[in-house]
């Protein structure tokens, strides 16, 4: 049976949602984002080519597939053409199935400029942000100063809109020599992607529900992790949307009951990239060497990401606030030659046994990690297909995890390639 399901990151991000929702993908008709906008980095890897997408969603790999962008995404129309220009060199042909919302936000260059200019004057507060002007498109659309899509075609509007931005953002552009702060140049550039955002820009609520009546599944693919939710992740350092289910249906114009599964995508350890508190963390040999086997580095910044063990604090609040039914445990193979393999069962403060994540920041950057450990598996689980060729210690390890989030596992990731996957 078809249903509509929502891939939602876990974590911190980077949890390996590009491969999970390509995976997933070959049985959805719609691919849809909802929230978060290029500061994504979404990796896919089909034979032995590699994508990376921030804008658009990971669907459009499959051939056929239709991808909508909803109004919750906060669109650089400049990134936008910049990825469609590389799937076309990559010989995927997007043309007529992929659609934008009119009403969606659009990240204009002097956001860049401003997002770099507000993290220099956090100075050691600062987000460690990736730098694609998102949190002061946010801004911007919540103080209802943004320039949505429909706006491109009512060249005098845009003109005023734009203008307008002079006014209330002189303390960033008034004087400045960036190029993004000069405000001609972009009503010019704008000019030139018209013809595109034509093309693209479409009623995406309408358009989905629609679908939805016809029998049509949706999978909708969540951008960032839990822990990055402006309201429930580890504020003030998390981005600047709802990343967790919520901002699936507001980001898309739909109704609570569109979603008929939650998947969790959770990576068998934990990363993070940007400041912020992470009591997993691994400043250390062992921590380095979950970096360099797992690669992580961002495919949005390639900045080194920090890395730790497992925490199940954390994921016990992203079950709980996404409805999470069951979770795809990405990376496995990373761990394969760990002899001891450490997972957090709680957090103590002061003294204090925790089981769920403080709402307030300074007590979570003072908890410490309660851990179990468990013995590695010493075993090469790369590109295994089948839950029962996995060795006894690996098998535990995950069946740990599934009984203490109350989840099932339905997918394991043992390798970046598409068909290196356990469907459980
Ligand atoms: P996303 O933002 O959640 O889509 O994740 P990213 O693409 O930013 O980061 C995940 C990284 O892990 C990418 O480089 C993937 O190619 C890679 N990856 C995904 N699943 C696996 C896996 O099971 N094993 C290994 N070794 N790499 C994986
Ligand atoms: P995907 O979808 C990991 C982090 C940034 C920074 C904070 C705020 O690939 O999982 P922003 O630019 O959003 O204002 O930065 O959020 N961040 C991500 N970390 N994966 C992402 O996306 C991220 N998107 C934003 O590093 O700490
Ligand atoms: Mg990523």
């Amino acid at each position: 049976m078809k249903r509509n399901v929502a891939v939602l990151g876990c974590q911190w991000g980077d949890e390996g949602k590009g491969k999970i929702v390509d995976l997933l993908a070959a049985e959805a008709d719609i691919i849809a984002r909802s929230q978060g906008g290029a500061n994504a980095g979404h990796t896919i890897i089909v034979g032995d080519t590699k994508y990376v997408l921030h804008l658009i969603p990971s669907g459009i790999i499959h051939p056929g597939k239709i991808c909508y962008i909803g109004n919750g995404v906060v669109i650089d129309p400049f990134g936008l053409k910049e990825e469609l220009d590389f799937l076309a060199e990559k010989g995927i042909d997007y043309t007529g199935r992929l659609f934008v919302s009119a009403a969606a936000n659009l990240v204009l260059p002097y956001h860049k400029l401003i997002d770099a200019v507000e993290e220099r004057n956090r100075g050691t507060e600062s987000i460690g942000t990736t730098m694609r002007g998102i949190g002061p498109a946010y801004v911007d659309k919540v103080a209802r100063n943004g320039i949505r899509v429909a706006d491109l075609f009512a060249p005098d509007r845009l003109r005023n809109r734009l203008e307008y931005q002079l006014k209330i953002k002189s303390v960033y552009l008034a004087g400045s020599d960036d190029e993004r702060a000069n405000i001609n140049l972009t009503f010019e550039k704008l000019q030139e992607l018209v013809p595109l955002f034509k093309e693209l820009a479409r009623d995406v609520s309408l358009e989905l529900t629609r679908a939805i009546k016809n029998g049509k599944s949706i999978l909708f693919e969540g951008a960032q992790g839990t822990m990055l939710d402006v309201d429930l992740g580890t504020y003030p350092y998390a981005t600047s949307s709802n990343t967790t289910v919520g901002g699936v249906l507001t980001g898309l114009g739909l109704g609570p009951k569109a979603i008929e599964e939650v998947v969790g995508v959770v990576k068998a350890y934990t990363t993070r990239v940007g400041a912020g508190p992470f009591p997993t963390e691994l400043v250390d040999r062992t921590g380095e060497k979950l970096r360099d086997i797992g690669d992580e580095f961002g495919a949005t910044t390639g900045r080194p990401r920090r890395c730790g063990w497992l925490d199940l604090v954390a994921l016990r609040h992203a079950v709980r606030i996404n409805g999470v039914d069951s979770i795809a445990v990405t990376k496995l193979d990373v761990l394969d030659s760990f002899s001891e393999i450490k997972i957090c069962t709680g957090y103590s403060l002061n003294g204090e046994d925790l089981s769920e994540v403080p709402l307030d920041l300074a007590e979570l950057c003072h908890v410490k990690p309660v851990y179990t450990s468990m013995d590695g598996w010493n075993s090469d689980t790369t590109g295994i297909t089948k839950f029962d060729d996995l060795s006894e210690n690996a098998r535990d390890y995950l069946r740990y995890i599934a009984d203490d989030l109350e989840v099932k596992i339905r997918i394991v990731s043992t390798g970046a390639k598409r068909q290196e996957t356990i469907l459980v």
